[in-house]
């Protein structure tokens, strides 16, 4: 939700700034902006409505904005609508201070109407404009420096920031502060670096800090400086990046999603191996001993979207594999009620980014109420990863494209690893099968592999029905929850209006949406709910859907029912998901190609949603 760079050395900051935007533009492309000050000359902001390119052609690709200290802005609206008034950089009145900013400021109107009284005026309807003239009032007020400045609008302001200001006194020096939004800081030799995200400044340094919550930063050239909010000096260690820039690029593929998708079996793949030694699962780098998983009476996974979607999943596999009951909760949802949980309880947040506000929301309302958490988590170093009692890294690699592929399939193996292994130490399972699932979860990478050689048909279905307007996607058990995740790639990428639903639970309703030509997607991996999901699918074909069936190798009976149908692998049925979700991503991918819509970038969308 919006991108951040900065830029602090001796290169002209306008071009490595854009260069760093272009690997942020996943996290908001509304409009975007640049502030740049060479010297002790007056900083100069340049804006464009609309995505990057815009503002890279207005400034000649930066060449046309001197200066070698300067910070740039992508954003995704939430206070006034897509602008250039409303595109950040956003500068006081008398251009002391300038600022970029990433979060939702709360109070922001009561702020407002506090330096309106003070005589302060409003170009813009946004939150980041009141945050950086809050911070100049606060430094005239009491003629000081910035960190003290910052420090004192941190006090007053509710919500989440990650925020990057420059001041006029100070024309070598960037200031960082951050709540609940993130920001790394990079240094090399005599540059230095930020940036919401890793990739937009991987080429050029890996030697990063991860600035902590509510912690302000000085940032010279080659030079970070870090001081909590009482403005005491803290000491933080820098961490050095050890995957690969070309793993944020999209390595010849046409959009970072279908390279995503291809990488899934890899990132299955070293996700297993990170748990899995010697043929049995060790859990002790996240923490996890068995002693304390035999202490867990009742397991609540808490999550967003995509995320959620595995958190379904992994409560059919948990309560069927380790017979201990699972509560599946969005966390917008969890944060706001008063939700009952034990002190027995496992709460287990799941999160690619691990920057979902409401997750970690309700991560802290969980460690509030002194139950144990774990983070199942993508990114390193991330607010989640970083506050959960124990954490789980997926090793899904850098995720650019805005639907999440290839961490959706890496955290379904966090919940599939934390199912066996439960399902051991209570008892459950005899030595042999437990060695069974472990050598079934291996064969999943190859058989995932075997998923995408059968792209084509897909490319070829999708391209067929690409003018589709309402689609259906139906289940029962582990296929609902597969159905789930499909619809909301469909819709979400391909704005095909979708939905998912139990397919028992059609005729309670829904089914009269079913006319002719409305195309439904039956999910059959159960074998005990095969025949039951065939039913649904006949009755929906007799009322003029047109049908795609997905199932096991071997079900060919669904060729009497399906017009179209795509196999699968055989599996456990428990881990059928992994296999099962392949082509309802490449349906959703092909379709948004085939509509000539910006796959990566889907409309009103940003990566990591930082803001509730
Ligand atoms: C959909 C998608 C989102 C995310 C959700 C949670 O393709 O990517 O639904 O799954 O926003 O994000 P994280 O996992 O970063 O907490």
């Amino acid at each position: 939700m919006c991108g951040i760079v900065g830029y602090n050395g001796n290169r002209n900051a306008a071009e490595i700034l854009l260069e760093g935007l272009s690997k942020l533009e996943y996290r908001g492309y509304d409009s975007a902006g640049l502030a740049v000050r060479n010297g002790t000359s007056d900083v100069e902001v340049v804006k464009a409505k609309g995505r990057l390119r815009v503002l890279a052609e207005k400034t000649n690709d930066g060449k046309a904005l001197k200066g070698n200290c300067g910070i740039g802005h992508t954003r995704w609206a939430t206070h006034g609508e897509p602008s250039e008034k409303n595109a950040h950089p956003h500068i006081s009145d008398d251009r002391n201070v300038v600022g970029v900013h990433n979060g939702i400021i709360e109070n922001y109107q009561e702020l407002k109407e506090k330096l309106l009284r003070h005589q302060y005026t409003f170009y813009s309807n946004t939150d980041t404009e009141v945050a950086i003239k809050l911070i100049d009032y606060y430094m005239k007020k009491y003629q000081e420096g910035p960190i003290d400045s910052i420090a004192r609008a941190m006090t007053r302001i509710k919500g989440s920031y990650a925020l990057a200001v420059m001041f006029k006194e100070y024309p070598e020096e960037i200031y960082v502060a951050r709540k609940d939004s993130p920001m790394v800081i990079g240094t090399k030799g005599e540059e230095t670096f930020l940036a919401s995200d890793v990739p937009a400044i991987l080429k050029y340094t890996r030697n990063v800090y991860y600035i902590g919550n509510q912690q302000i930063a000085r940032l010279g050239k080659g030079s970070a400086e870090f001081y909590d909010i009482d403005r005491e000096p803290v000491e933080l260690e820098s961490t050095e990046v050890t995957w690969d820039a070309e793993a944020a690029e999209k390595g010849g593929f046409e959009h970072f999603m279908i390279k995503e998708i291809h990488e899934q079996p890899k990132a299955v793949r070293d996700t297993i191996a990170s748990v899995v030694k010697e043929d049995s699962i060790d859990l002790s780098e996240a923490g996890l001993s068995d002693e304390l998983l035999a202490g867990v009476h009742s397991v609540v996974i808490v999550a967003c979207g995509s995320a959620y979607h595995v958190g379904l999943a992994g409560q059919y596999v948990m309560e069927s594999l380790a017979g201990i009951p699972v509560r599946v909760e969005l966390a917008s949802e969890f944060r706001y009620r008063d939700p009952l949980l034990d002190p027995k309880d496992l709460v287990i947040v799941i999160s690619q980014s691990g920057e979902t506000a409401d997750s970690l929301a309700a991560l802290r309302l969980a460690k509030e109420r002194g139950i144990m958490t774990l983070g199942i988590v993508n990114v390193v170093g991330s607010s989640i990863a970083r506050e959960a009692d124990r954490t789980f890294y997926t090793l899904a690699g850098p995720e650019i494209a805005v639907a999440t592929t290839k961490a959706y399939s890496a955290q379904l193996i966090a919940v599939y690893v934390l199912a066996i292994q439960l399902a051991k130490v209570r008892g459950k399972i005899d030595a042999e099968t437990y060695r069974s699932l472990i050598d079934e979860l291996q064969t999943l990478p190859k058989k995932m592999d075997r998923v995408l050689e059968d792209k084509e048909r897909i490319q070829w279905f999708a391209a067929k029905y690409s003018n589709a307007k309402d689609m259906f996607f139906i289940g029962r058990g582990i296929d609902y929850a597969i159905s789930m995740e499909g619809s909301l790639k469909m819709k979400e990428i391909s704005y095909v209006h979708s939905e998912a639903y139990a397919a028992g639970e059609l005729k309670h309703g829904t089914i009269s949406l079913v006319e002719d030509g409305t195309l439904v997607v039956g999910v059959c991996t159960q074998s005990r709910l095969y025949e039951k999901t065939l039913s649904n699918m006949a009755e929906v074909k007799s009322r003029g859907a047109y049908l795609m069936g997905l199932t096991s190798y071997g079900n060919y009976a669904i060729e009497d029912t399906a017009d179209f149908t795509v196999y699968i692998p055989r599996t456990s049925e428990y881990f059928a998901t992994s296999l099962a979700i392949i082509p309802l991503q490449l349906l959703g991918y092909y379709l948004s190609v085939a509509r000539g819509l910006n796959v990566d970038k889907p409309r009103n969308l940003a990566k990591s949603v930082t803001v509730e």
